[in-house]
């Protein structure tokens, strides 16, 4: 008899944004203004979207057809990674990882490690690190860090943890982890042989001074970090699912009485698990550091940065207690009156406004929603009017 992974009875029975979704088509309103997504809305950088359309016409002509490529990705898109993203860092190509998308990244990495390992995860989160923990059968395992408005909304390391996800800049609360507060972390990681999992999807975004845009800016990091950063909030890549991750050479975990360096672990595993990202599609992310699709990439940006310079002034106006806004393209949002998440989420959609019940993301996240900025401009000034006259 086949039996099933009873793991999988420990999650919540939807995922947090089909969830919303479901509400959203219940609610039956014709028109919404939807300030909640975290999915693109701007069309991708032409010079991106040629690139993989060429990439595309290659395969019509045998010579310069292409087969399957390495699990791991193509050398072209790594060494481009490492030259643009990683400058005087000093990581090699054999230290990065092209994959479908950093919720794989998330959601397989922790397979190479044991189920009775201590699992750090900020409350609220991105809730891809603690699903895919339940679904590893760790739930008993999992330690939840506060992010807490008296901490900055920061992690705090005061407790044994064998593993812990950091996202900076955060989703949802849309700031970056101070350098301070870094170099703590990885103190503690090298203390404690711990690994940090760094995820820096929203890296793009970054503008405070004294946040960093790589972990292995701090001083003996790559011992103990694997970053993950994604080409989908960067270049729009959502569909077309691209992304990376790091795990430098020196970053080693010791079973029995040898040390494993851990990308070989990696490398291994996703040579029978991951078929890799298409051909067209890592020339796309290629293209995105060229001259020309960087400066269109970046202008995609700049007006996702704009769009939430103006939900945030505008939620100011309206006397909400905000957050965030400024790292990462979401706003941390009190609740007027003491609503709960779910009560002030329900008042909007009834209004047709949708944000995202911070409850949602964790038990610390109750009070708050998340406004997002990956929206149009208009969008935002019609929900502004409509929160307004509530
Ligand atoms: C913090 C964080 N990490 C990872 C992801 C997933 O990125 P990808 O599209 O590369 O799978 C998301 C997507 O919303 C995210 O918010």
């Amino acid at each position: 008899m086949a039996k099933l992974n009873h793991s999988l009875f420990d999650l919540k029975s939807n995922y947090l944004f089909s969830e919303i979704e479901n509400l959203i088509k219940a609610s039956g309103h014709k028109e919404i203004f939807n300030l909640g997504i975290g999915d693109i809305t701007i069309p991708l950088s032409p010079y991106v979207i040629d690139a993989i359309k060429n990439a595309s016409e290659e395969m019509k002509y045998e010579n310069t057809l292409q087969g399957y490529g390495s699990s791991s990705g193509y050398d072209f898109l790594k060494e481009a990674i490492v030259k643009n993203d990683f400058e005087n860092l000093n990581l090699t190509k054999e230290e990065v990882f092209i994959t479908c998308g950093s919720k794989y990244s998330i959601a397989n990495i922790i397979d190479l490690f044991s189920k009775d390992n201590l699992i750090g995860i900020c409350d609220p989160t991105y809730p891809v690190y603690f699903d895919s923990n339940i679904i590893g059968g760790r739930k008993e395992n999992i330690v939840l860090l506060p992010l807490l408005e008296e901490n900055n909304f920061e992690p705090i390391p005061n407790q044994k943890l064998d593993i812990v996800f950091l996202c900076s800049p955060n989703n949802p609360i849309g700031t970056a982890i101070s350098k301070k507060t870094l170099k703590k972390w990885v103190d503690f990681a090298l203390e404690n042989n711990s690994i940090i999992i760094f995820d820096a999807a929203y890296v793009a975004y970054i503008q405070s001074e004294d946040a960093i845009k790589s972990i292995y800016e701090i001083k003996n990091a790559k011992k103990v970090a694997i970053e993950m950063r994604s080409f989908s909030k960067t270049a729009g890549f959502t569909s077309l699912r691209c992304a990376y991750l790091v795990i430098p050479n020196r970053l080693t975990v010791k079973y029995e009485n040898d040390n494993y360096q851990l990308n070989k672990l990696w490398n291994r595993f996703v040579s029978t698990k991951h078929g890799g990202v298409s051909y067209p599609i890592q020339k796309g992310a290629l293209a995105t550091f060229d001259p020309q699709g960087k400066k269109e990439v970046l202008e995609i940006i700049n007006q996702y940065k704009e769009n939430t310079n103006l939900l945030k002034n505008g939620l100011k106006s309206l006397n909400f207690e905000i957050f965030g806004g400024g790292d990462a393209p979401y706003i941390w949002c009190k609740t007027k009156n003491s609503l709960s998440s779910k009560a002030f989420f329900n008042l909007l959609l009834e209004h047709k406004v949708v944000c995202i019940p911070g409850s949602g993301f964790g038990s610390c996240g109750e009070g708050y929603v998340r406004f997002s900025g990956f929206t149009k401009k208009e969008t935002i000034n019609k929900a502004l009017s409509q929160i307004e006259k509530i």
